[in-house]
């Protein structure tokens, strides 16, 4: 578990690939007074990624790495959270697989949110699946993240009915929702705040 220092906010970076609306939820919920997270950094594989306004509209600093050299890209990532003094790895909608060696460096410090309940329905098409097979209901995780993939300790989830007509699209819709509540409350958790 990671430890809060008292009334300092713990400075966190988020990671994002796409639309960015955790991104922007987490923002909404840093800028609380009694959050214990404050957002630094964004950092994203894609200079095209939607999210990335929020980091204009809020005035964070973004960073893009092309991740075509993968490890060279993650080097230049971890200077410039060491140097921000970045204790918090939030991965909301972030589609590059980190390397172990990347993952080491900031043990029980990476978070990524999940659409279903893990250990259901790892990596891609997680709607289409859990339709496919029928299922009562899905959902979202977060979780830590390890060197496997969405297959780190659960910290919290949150599970969403599945309608009669449902499709992957309502599904998503509905399921984001609840990612924006969940995301906040499992930073909580880890902090025990
Ligand atoms: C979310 O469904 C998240 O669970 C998944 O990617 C999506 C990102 O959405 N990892 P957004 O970019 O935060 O809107």
């Amino acid at each position: 578990m990671v430890q809060s220092t008292g009334p300092k906010k713990i400075k966190c970076a988020v990671f994002i690939s796409g639309t960015g609306s955790n991104l922007k939820s987490l923002i909404r919920f840093s800028n609380k007074k009694s959050s214990p997270i404050s957002i630094e950094l964004i950092i994203s594989d894609n200079s095209k990624a939607k999210g990335l306004n929020f980091g204009k509209i809020f005035k964070i600093s973004s960073k893009v790495f092309d991740f075509n050299n993968k490890s060279f890209s993650e080097k230049k990532i971890i200077y410039e959270i060491k140097h921000k003094d970045i204790k918090l790895i939030c991965l909301a909608g972030f589609m590059r697989i980190l390397s172990k060696d990347f993952i080491k460096n900031f043990k029980g410090k990476i978070l990524n949110i999940h659409p279903s309940l893990l250990p259901k329905y790892k990596g891609l098409n997680t709607y289409q699946r859990a339709l496919s097979n029928n299922e009562k209901y899905s959902g979202c995780t977060v979780h830590f993240v390890n060197s496997r993939l969405d297959s780190g300790k659960i910290i919290l989830q949150k599970k969403v009915k599945i309608s009669k007509n449902e499709t992957p699209k309502s599904l998503a819709k509905k399921i984001l929702i609840q990612e924006h509540k969940l995301y906040p409350k499992a930073i909580r958790k880890v902090f025990n705040l």
